[in-house]
């Protein structure tokens, strides 16, 4: 009936729903130069994650791809211009990973607070460093949330039960559903970063949001709140990128950013020697947002069914190129 690549895995109930509705599906990395060399050419549709780049030149080496599914939400891995141009539908599973990204948000949060990360790097070299771990509770800051999306709405709802205030900066946001969820909706981003201590990223990777959080914009952040001196603190588990890596470094080492977490990173895999990692006030993770057991349940029979629905004939509701709207 056709062939299904499937690249960067995918749950086993999501291959099994593709082999149900008749399609034969190879599992297996592809290599960036055997797509260039037309390596998808039998297949009817590639399913992806982050890891398999599907840019121009791949894409236009494969031109009998009906569909691509991106098996999450980020499609800055797909060269969405070109798939259009060569009638090839892009799809993705735009919901499916909401909670488990909101949940580790909040989690870096409060580790950054309560030097989780720090103290438990401490007490593996057998350090009782009780008095310089002190921390600050997040209820009574201001948390400014750059995108304002469905995983930001999450996060803000449980920041709030927290006790802090929501801010965004959303350009397409409107103005009645920051209201809605108790957001103050800033008109400039510089105005976010002047208000507030806390800053989580929940934007797409594009040429606009490129070193969106950048030096001049960290050095507006307040530090303080309420007269409690809490420091500065960014959270980034959207896209590599957005913040300026070699800036968050620098500022970590001057102080005017307390604490870093990033689960994604403009390069990743992360290289050797990577000094923003080793700073002592930073934690990650490696781009493991999305990486719960329910959340790649959902992704994977999200997008199968939307491959399924493309490859039939007809319009996936997650379709994200325009070209076919
Ligand atoms: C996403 O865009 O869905 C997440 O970043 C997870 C991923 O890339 O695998």
């Amino acid at each position: 009936m056709g062939k299904i690549a499937v690249t960067d895995g995918m749950a086993p109930e999501a291959v099994e729903t593709l082999q149900k509705a008749g399609y034969e599906v190879t599992l297996g990395f592809i290599e960036q130069h055997d797509l260039l060399s037309g390596g998808l050419s039998e297949y009817d549709a590639i399913i992806v994650r982050s890891a398999t780049k599907l840019g121009k030149e791949v894409i236009e080496a494969n031109p009998n791809l009906k569909i691509i599914g991106r098996a999450g939400v980020g499609v800055d891995n797909i060269d969405l211009e070109t798939a259009g141009k060569n009638g090839i539908m892009v799809v993705n599973a735009p919901n499916a990973s909401t909670q488990s990204v909101v949940e580790l948000t909040i989690g870096h949060l409060l580790s950054s607070m309560r030097h989780v990360a720090k103290a438990d790097r401490g007490i593996r070299a057998g350090k009782w460093e009780k008095k310089r771990l002190k921390g600050t509770e997040l209820s009574g800051k201001c948390l400014g949330l750059i995108g304002f999306g469905r995983i930001a709405q999450g996060v803000a709802k449980v920041a709030q039960s927290l006790g802090m205030e929501i801010h965004t900066y959303d350009p397409y946001l409107p103005a009645k559903v920051a209201k809605s969820q108790g957001a103050y909706l800033h008109k400039e981003i510089d105005s976010l970063f002047e208000t507030c201590t806390h800053i989580s990223i929940h934007c797409n990777l594009t040429k606009e949001t490129h070193h969106l959080v950048n030096e001049k914009r960290m050095s507006l952040m307040p530090g303080r709140k309420g007269g409690i001196n809490c420091g500065n603190h960014i959270v980034n588990c959207a896209r590599g990128g957005i913040i300026d890596e070699d800036a968050l470094l620098a500022a970590l080492k001057s102080g005017v950013i307390r604490s870093a977490a990033l689960d994604v990173f403009e390069i990743e895999p992360i290289e050797e020697n990577n000094e923003l990692v080793q700073h002592e006030n930073f934690h990650g993770t490696p781009h493991i947002g999305a990486a719960t057991k329910e959340a790649q349940q959902r992704v994977g029979l999200d997008i199968a069914e939307a491959v399924i629905l493309g490859l039939s004939g007809e319009k996936p509701p997650t379709l994200v190129n325009k070209e076919f709207f």
